[in-house]
């Protein structure tokens, strides 16, 4: 591990060129490759290499990473990949690493990241196998656009109606992809438990330059039909521990946190749960007023709004999410729920950890993104 930590230490201002030459030796290697990737590579902005890099990074987590690897190899199934295509990628990311730190590079270096890929391939192409010969999932879903209307100037409610249900439970997350953007996956959260009819609700904001979101916000329409890869993720709770539940949501975050109360709702009995549901402005909070009905008719939901714009509503929670949680604890007995930009994630798992809380006692997706 140390030796993937300290050269990854030396490489990692150098992560454009990596990704270059990955891309490089990926499509000599492995020319069909590239009909997996966007036309325009600068769309796709790194995010394999750093994704790979994270994950190889994580090897010495096993039981963590291991459920991880296995939703990601189901996921992988939506392009159809060969082993080959496995080799390429692990030959090719290796190749760029080598090329970049030069001496540095070493026999002990190299057989580190070797070894932490062979495990991290392996792990996703048994768990794609298994489900090939499982033969219960298609390897992507297919839905079509049934709705889309805006929430807000930047934020639009998409509802699709899957040709076939896709087995996700409440709080988990799919990876999309939209005809407007072929090829350029995202993962987007259901907002709504899964139904008898198998529609799904999301909620996107289109983000300052973002390629997809401000495609989905302004440009999907009734009839388009959307992609997606098997689901992934692990928020959820568990009922039966008799422990009380926080969740933290930022932003779009609070879709699948909006899911899994939404699930809750078939009981009456459930635990405790305490929902702190921030942004920036008090009208960004768009799912406040549906969360707010919601908790009137289910006593053991408890909704705290938060604003970081001081003086906007009087009497509501102000500051970021990480500090108006601490003011609030302490949270030692709770299962604990974080969902929203990685920004906020991290700085609000941060503060819960500094005011005594387990590492874990926390959950966030996707785990990969810390
Ligand atoms: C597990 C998970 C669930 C998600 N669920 C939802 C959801 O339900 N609804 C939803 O709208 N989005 C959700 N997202 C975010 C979504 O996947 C995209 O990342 C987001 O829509 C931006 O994609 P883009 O192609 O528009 O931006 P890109 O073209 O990928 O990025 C453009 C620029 O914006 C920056 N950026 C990317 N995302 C953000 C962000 N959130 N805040 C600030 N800057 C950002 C990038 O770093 C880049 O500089 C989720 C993400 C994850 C990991
Ligand atoms: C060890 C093996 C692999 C790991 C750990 C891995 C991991 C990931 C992760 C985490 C993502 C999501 C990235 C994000 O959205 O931020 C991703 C996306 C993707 N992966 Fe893999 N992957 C592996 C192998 C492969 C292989 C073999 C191919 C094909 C040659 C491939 C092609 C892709 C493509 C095309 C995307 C979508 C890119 C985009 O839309 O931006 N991956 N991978």
């Amino acid at each position: 591990m140390e030796h993937i930590e300290n050269s990854w230490h030396l490489a990692r201002p150098y992560l454009d060129e990596i990704t270059q030459q990955f891309y490089r030796l990926l499509f000599t290697l492995a020319p069909s490759a590239r009909d997996f990737f966007p036309v325009t590579l600068q769309a796709e902005n790194g995010r394999v290499v750093r994704a790979l890099i994270r994950v190889l990074r994580l090897v010495n987590r096993p039981d963590d990473l291991i459920p991880v690897l296995q939703q990601l190899g189901r996921d992988h199934r939506k392009f159809g990949l060969q082993a080959a295509h496995y080799e390429a990628v692990g030959t090719a990311l290796l190749g760029a690493l080598k090329h970049c730190l030069g001496p540095a590079w070493t026999p002990e270096v190299e057989r580190a990241w070797a070894e932490a890929y062979t495990l991290v391939a392996r792990s996703m192409q048994e768990a794609a196998a298994d489900a090939e010969a499982e033969a219960v999932e298609p390897p992507y879903w297919v839905g079509t656009v049934t709705e889309h209307h805006r929430l807000s100037w930047d934020l639009a409610l998409v509802r699709v109606e899957p040709e076939e249900e896709i087995p996700y439970h409440a709080g988990q997350y799919l990876s999309v992809a939209v005809p407007q953007r072929p090829r350029l996956w995202r993962d987007l959260s259901p907002a709504n438990a899964p139904r008898p009819d198998g529609s799904l609700e999301f909620h996107v904001r289109a983000i300052d330059g973002g390629w997809v979101s401000r495609a989905i916000v302004g440009h999907t329409q009734p009839g388009d039909v959307w992609t997606f890869g098997a689901p992934m993720g692990r928020l959820r709770v568990d009922r039966e521990s008799g422990r009380p539940v926080l969740m933290i949501a930022g932003g779009t975050g609070v879709a699948p946190l909006q899911a899994i109360v939404d699930d809750l709702g078939r009981w009456t009995d459930n635990p405790e749960v305490t929902l702190f549901y921030g942004d920036h402005y008090w009208d960004d909070l768009y799912a406040l007023d549906q969360l707010q009905s919601f908790a009137a008719s289910n006593p053991w939901l408890t909704v705290w709004p938060v604003v970081e714009e001081p003086g906007s509503v009087p009497g509501v929670e102000e500051g970021t999410l990480a500090e108006a949680v601490t003011r609030r604890g302490p949270w030692q007995e709770h299962d604990i729920l974080v969902s929203g930009p990685p920004a906020m994630i991290e700085a609000t798992v941060a503060a819960l950890i500094r005011t005594g809380v387990h590492p874990s006692q926390i959950n966030y997706d996707p785990f990969l993104a810390m």
